[in-house]
């Protein structure tokens, strides 16, 4: 298959596009850079020893979208890019409703001019909102509570009224739980720009002495230590997930809801002495306020994925943690080589 994968070069969009490749697909990559380094594909290319076709564009200006979309050849298309920081969402409403719903409306349209109707759209367990109610299953109300997320509903809207007034139209739409870990070899991981937003990434800082110390936002949740508990993925599991949806999509039109979590809940407590193990010193932390927002528990039901696409996660906390690691490890500051002065 020829596939386009929209901010392929980020976190996700460059693991998966690895597994693209090992399967023997064609990839294209759309990625404005803004949230990412050129590097992380370089490095993929040199994984795979196979080449990825990198466009440098925006997909707000429609036209680059018509343009790669209207060289033809595409089966269909993996929709990564956009923007997911809650606070700066918060912050800068409007830059997240423009980037991430005029982008995909941009996508959309150039994908129906030129005939491409098979999406898989990275949507997030962030539309559940604070619903602790687990485990959290597709029928779950969605509730999204900051602009980020209100952005993933609206565009799981959009997609859903498209397959309705098109049946031709094949879409996943994928909920991610808590995406952590890394490519096994520690050559591509998550390079977050400035200070990272999630738990594993500002842990992974501070165990390679980038940041002090671990601030644990509440320890007077209504969970067996205290802290939040959350369903952490690991990123080969979640790209092994977009193969197996648009394997799926093969044989089926229609708009599909899929949860993509381990089904396992980890605290924040855990999560540190987790890393602390594979890091092999004991990583400081202190316990400072919730963060507003914030739900106490969150994990999936992820058995749909494993009913439907036979998919689910196969790698533990443990695994997480170490994968994370070594790519931290041997990348202290990420794809950027450090000034010296
Ligand atoms: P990321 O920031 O590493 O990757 C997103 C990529 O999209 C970046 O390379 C960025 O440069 C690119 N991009 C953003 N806006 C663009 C635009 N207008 N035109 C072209 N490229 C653009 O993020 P990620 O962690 O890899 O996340 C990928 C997707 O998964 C995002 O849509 C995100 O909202 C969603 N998601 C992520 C998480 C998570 O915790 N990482 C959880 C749930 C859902
Ligand atoms: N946490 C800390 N200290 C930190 C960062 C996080 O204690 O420095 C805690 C949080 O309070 C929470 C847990 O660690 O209990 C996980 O927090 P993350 O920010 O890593 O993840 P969230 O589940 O809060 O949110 C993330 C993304 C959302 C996405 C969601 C589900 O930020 O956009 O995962 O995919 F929707």
């Amino acid at each position: 298959m020829k596939v386009l994968v929209t901010g392929g070069a980020g976190y996700i969009g460059s693991h998966t596009t690895l597994c693209l490749l090992q399967e023997g697909h064609e990839v294209v990559v759309l990625d404005n850079l803004v949230n990412s380094d050129p590097e992380s594909l370089e490095r993929v290319q040199r994984l795979t020893g196979r080449e990825v076709d990198v466009r440098v564009g925006d997909l707000l200006d429609e036209h680059t979208v018509d343009a790669v979309l209207g060289e033809g050849g595409f089966d269909s298309v993996i929709h990564f890019a956009g923007l997911k920081a809650v606070g700066e969402s918060v912050e800068m409403p409007l830059r997240y409703y423009r980037n991430n719903v005029v982008g995909t409306l941009n996508l959309l349209a150039g994908m129906e001019k030129h005939g491409v109707r098979t999406l898989v759209f990275s949507s997030s367990a962030t539309v559940y909102g604070a619903n602790d109610n687990v485990p959290l299953n597709e029928k779950c109300e969605l509730d999204a509570t900051n602009p980020y997320g209100r952005t993933k509903e609206q565009i799981e809207d959009i997609l859903s009224d498209l397959g309705a007034a098109d049946p031709r139209w094949r879409i996943a739409l994928l909920r991610y739980f808590n995406p952590v870990g890394a490519h096994e070899s520690g050559l591509i991981g998550e390079d977050p720009q400035g200070t990272p937003n999630n738990l594993l990434p500002f842990v992974a800082q501070v165990a390679v002495g980038r940041r002090p110390v671990v601030k644990v936002f509440g320890n007077d949740y209504p969970t067996p230590d205290g802290t939040g508990i959350r369903d952490y993925i690991h990123v080969m599991d979640l790209a092994a997930g977009h193969l197996a949806a648009l394997a799926y999509l093969g044989s089926a039109k229609g708009v599909f809801r899929w949860n993509l979590g381990t089904g396992r809940g980890s605290s924040v407590l855990e999560v540190i002495a987790a890393f602390s193990e594979a890091a092999g010193s004991a990583i400081p932390y202190e316990f400072a306020p919730r963060r507003p927002g914030d739900a106490a528990i969150s994990y999936a039901d992820p058995s749909s994925a494993l009913g439907d696409l036979g998919w689910s996660a196969e790698r533990n906390l443990a695994q997480m943690c170490a994968d994370h690691w070594r790519w931290q490890k041997a990348n202290p500051h990420g794809y950027k080589i450090p000034d010296p002065t």
